[in-house]
């Protein structure tokens, strides 16, 4: 625990501490300035190629996702969604027979390289998966979990602050802040999920990966999930894989369209969705297959 909060260096803990008060007043964010009118790219891939085994799962994905700015990557299934998702934060390390070719950076700096540790990887880079899965521990627990792990509170009233705060972000802390001792778990799907986020977020991540985070919620669940979605890109960048065109439609600003291991098109959301400039994308948008 401690080798792990050590590898967080003075100024990466001064950054999250800035992020995580400007989390917590969205007022004091920068306006973005006038010259500054080119997206900044926070993540990229080059050349980028997944094999499981002898399979080629994706094939020279050059992808760039604008710091905070909502990318969501569409496409049938199997097409490789999440194989790229999985990539961008080095889930795919944990997988056996998995191989990876190309570049990913964040900021610009190679995110394969071996001197970058994983550990604090993970926690710039944040993910939420399609089935929330809140760990066995109170509410309280499991948003501070990460702050703890990474040495983010000085003292208990700090955590508190943390923990209040990521779950106010997340939307939930008016539903439960009167049992934060209570089991995550006991939540109904839509709060488990968006206590997934509140943990997500509690480490002040720069970028937060989300793989259908809605497709086990109900209608009013996954509004609830969208618009937070609206409201958390004000601060984080966000890749979300949906199969819900009209999610994508509403939540991102760019669209990527896979097809069989490939990225076929990219694009802001609208050109996406009212002129595709690839027949498949086409297709695809309009349910003629998928
Ligand atoms: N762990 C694995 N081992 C072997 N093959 C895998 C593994 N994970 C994914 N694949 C294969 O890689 C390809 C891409 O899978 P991936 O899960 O990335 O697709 P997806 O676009 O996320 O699909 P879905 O929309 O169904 O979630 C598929 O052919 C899949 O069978
Ligand atoms: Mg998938």
């Amino acid at each position: 625990m401690n080798r792990e909060a050590a590898n967080i260096s003075e100024p990466n803990l001064l950054k999250n501490q800035i992020a995580g008060t400007r989390a917590q007043n969205p007022d004091a964010r920068e306006e973005p300035s006038a010259q500054s009118a080119e997206p900044n790219i926070k993540m990229s891939t080059k050349g980028l190629k997944v094999f499981y085994g002898d399979k080629q799962a994706l094939f020279d994905i050059a992808l760039d996702m604008e710091e905070k700015s909502v990318t969501a990557l569409i496409g049938p299934s199997g097409c490789g969604k999440s194989t790229f998702l999985r990539c961008l934060n080095r889930m795919n390390d944990t997988i056996d027979g998995c191989a990876i070719d190309g570049n990913v950076t964040i900021d610009g700096q190679d995110i394969y390289d071996s001197v970058l540790d994983v550990v604090e990887l993970r926690a710039r880079i944040g993910m939420v998966f399609q089935k929330p899965n809140p760990f066995p521990k109170s509410i309280y627990d499991n948003v501070a979990y990460g702050p703890r792990i990474h040495g983010l509170a000085h003292n208990q009233k700090d955590l508190n602050s943390i923990v209040r705060g990521s779950l106010e972000r997340a939307g939930l802390l008016k539903e439960v802040e009167d049992r934060l001792d209570e089991p995550g778990t006991g939540l109904s799907g839509g709060q488990q999920q968006r206590l997934c986020i509140a943990r997500a977020i509690a480490v002040s991540p720069e970028v937060i990966l989300m793989d259908e985070p809605c497709s086990a919620l109900d209608p009013i669940a996954t509004a609830h999930i969208e618009e937070l979605i609206d409201e958390l890109r004000t601060n984080f960048t966000i890749v979300i894989v949906t199969h819900n065109m009209q999610q994508a439609a509403r939540v991102s600003q760019k669209t990527a369209f896979f097809h069989l291991g490939k990225l076929v098109e990219t694009n802001t959301t609208e050109e996406i969705f009212t002129s595709p400039r690839d027949e498949r994308t086409q297709g695809y948008i309009t349910g003629r297959y998928g």
